[in-house]
């Protein structure tokens, strides 16, 4: 193999997950982040809540290798996203490296962007098979298993459009699962749900969470920050205004801004 992360690239990020250090990013001259510093522990659930424009996506699309940093450093798995440290020179990794550490991650958006012309299984056996060159056989063992643990053991041949809301959702995450990520990022996963099929998908996420998956979310679910999250964070403007344990931060905020911005969603 040609693409595997190269050796310099491994060291580094203190056994953390996730190590966000003065991370910044603009967007032409606009700065949408100004210097966030985050760690997140492997199997540790961090929630990221904050009002529209924060930049918690953002966040997560640098995390994810989908938007490039401007400043600071940023280690996923041990891994320098995007770069390589050889002493104490940077070299950018090129297209094919960035992809090998992509694979470590599994991504879920609000919008579930399944393929439609696919089943639940076809979707979930895709990215193995073209991507890692799974057999198909074993691919699709996998995937049956994996669509079972999210609860839709009698929907694999079901196509997108035969499922619901929350039932695509759930086959987006068996989806990002197959790749066997070692952390998972979930933007806003309920947001464009109905009310009523929100909860089948926080459950399997809670689920998930218990199976010791590291987790970073992104969320409106204040009730699944404090029940699952171990962390919580506030960002607002383009920074963290604070972090904390869920149940602490959200009866106790210390900022102002956190306060304000709680008092308008519980
Ligand atoms: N590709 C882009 N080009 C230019 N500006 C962008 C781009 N992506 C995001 N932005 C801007 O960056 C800021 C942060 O956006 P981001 O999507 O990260 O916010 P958010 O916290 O996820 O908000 P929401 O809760 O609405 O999803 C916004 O002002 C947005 O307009
Ligand atoms: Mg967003």
């Amino acid at each position: 193999m040609t693409d595997t992360i190269p050796e310099g690239a491994r060291a580094g990020g203190d056994g953390l997950m996730v190590k966000a250090e003065k991370v910044h990013k603009s967007f032409g001259r606009v700065e949408v982040l100004k210097g966030i510093d985050l760690e997140v522990k492997p199997g540790e659930v961090m929630c990221v809540i904050g009002p529209s424009g924060s930049g918690k996506s953002t966040f997560l699309r640098c995390v994810n290798h989908l938007e490039k940093i401007n400043a600071g450093r940023l280690w996923v798995n041990g891994h320098l996203v995007g770069y390589r440290q050889k002493g104490d020179k940077l070299y950018e990794l090129r297209d094919r490296e960035v992809s090998a550490q992509r694979r470590e991650i599994g991504m879920v958006f609000q919008r579930f962007n399944l393929f439609p012309h696919m089943t639940a299984l076809g979707n979930v056996m895709e990215a193995p098979v073209r991507v890692k060159g799974e057999s198909k056989a074993k691919a699709r063992e996998r995937a049956a298993v994996l669509l079972e643990r999210v609860g839709l053991g009698d929907k694999v041949g079901n196509y997108p459009a035969q499922l619901s809301g929350g039932q695509q959702q759930r086959v987006a995450i068996a989806r990002a699962l197959a790749m066997e990520p070692a952390l998972m990022l979930f933007d806003e996963p309920t947001s464009a749900l109905d009310p009523e099929l929100v909860g089948e998908v926080l459950d399997v996420m809670k689920q998930l969470a218990l199976d010791g998956m590291t987790m970073v979310v992104v969320t409106h679910e204040i009730g699944f920050a404090r029940e699952v999250g171990d962390s919580l964070v506030f960002m607002d403007d383009g920074v963290v205004v604070e972090k904390g344990v869920p149940r602490e931060v959200l009866s106790n905020p210390q900022h102002p801004r956190t306060r304000d911005f709680l008092s308008k969603v519980l």
